[in-house]
């Protein structure tokens, strides 16, 4: 595993290389670029699908109405946002918040990649379809049909979770997000139960 002090200098690298890159048209139109912000350590990354309009102001994801109920729902899952890694799959917004062609999202992967080898999360909760058909493509269902459940790749806990925006405009998909929010909490202690198990 490499030292904290090297994985935090590459991390900051990529971020830098986020912050200056041309590689897709959505660069034209950023005030910000949003690489994605949490410790280096984290145990757990949220992976979104591109900034909205507050992020591309403030260059932090999910500061806007999404970024509240995010909030809410990490403390379901007992988890504080300040020891997530929060990211998505584009780091510039894409013009009225539609969502990312294949070849912004092409063109984005290998900063998502890098972040995810850096960090080296156990779990990675996945909001909404793009962040899904991104990250897990060989899972044929959509957030409807898969959200809750668990899926593993690369010694990583994958969870697909609906999307907080789109929760917020779809009442009932919010109970289903805070009902899923309690799996990501029991799903999140059997990990910490088998780690202090191999470790004793
Ligand atoms: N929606 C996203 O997918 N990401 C953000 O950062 C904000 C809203």
């Amino acid at each position: 595993m490499p030292a904290p002090n090297a994985v935090k200098e590459a991390l900051a690298e990529i971020h830098q290389a986020i912050e200056k890159c041309q590689l897709c048209p959505l660069a034209q139109g950023r005030k910000k670029a949003v690489p994605g912000e949490g410790p280096i350590n984290a145990a757990v990354m949220f992976i979104g699908e591109g900034p909205g309009e507050q992020e591309d102001r403030q260059g932090k994801p999910f500061v806007g109405n999404a970024g509240k109920f995010l909030n809410e729902l990490l403390a379901i899952a007992g988890l504080e946002r300040q020891e997530v890694f929060i990211t998505n799959v584009v780091k510039c917004r894409p013009p009225d918040n539609r969502s990312p062609t294949a070849e912004e999202v092409a063109a984005c992967r290998g900063y998502l990649e890098a972040q995810i080898a850096l960090i080296q999360p156990r779990m990675i909760c996945l909001l909404g379809s793009v962040a899904l058909k991104a990250v897990l493509p060989e899972v044929k269902g959509s957030v409807s049909q898969v959200h809750g459940q668990v899926f593993h790749k690369n010694g990583i806990v994958f969870i697909p979770l609906f999307h907080p925006a789109a929760a917020l405009h779809q009442a009932r998909w919010k109970d289903v997000l805070r009902q899923d929010m309690l799996k990501v909490k029991s799903v999140l202690s059997q990990l910490e139960e088998a780690s202090l198990t191999s470790r004793a």
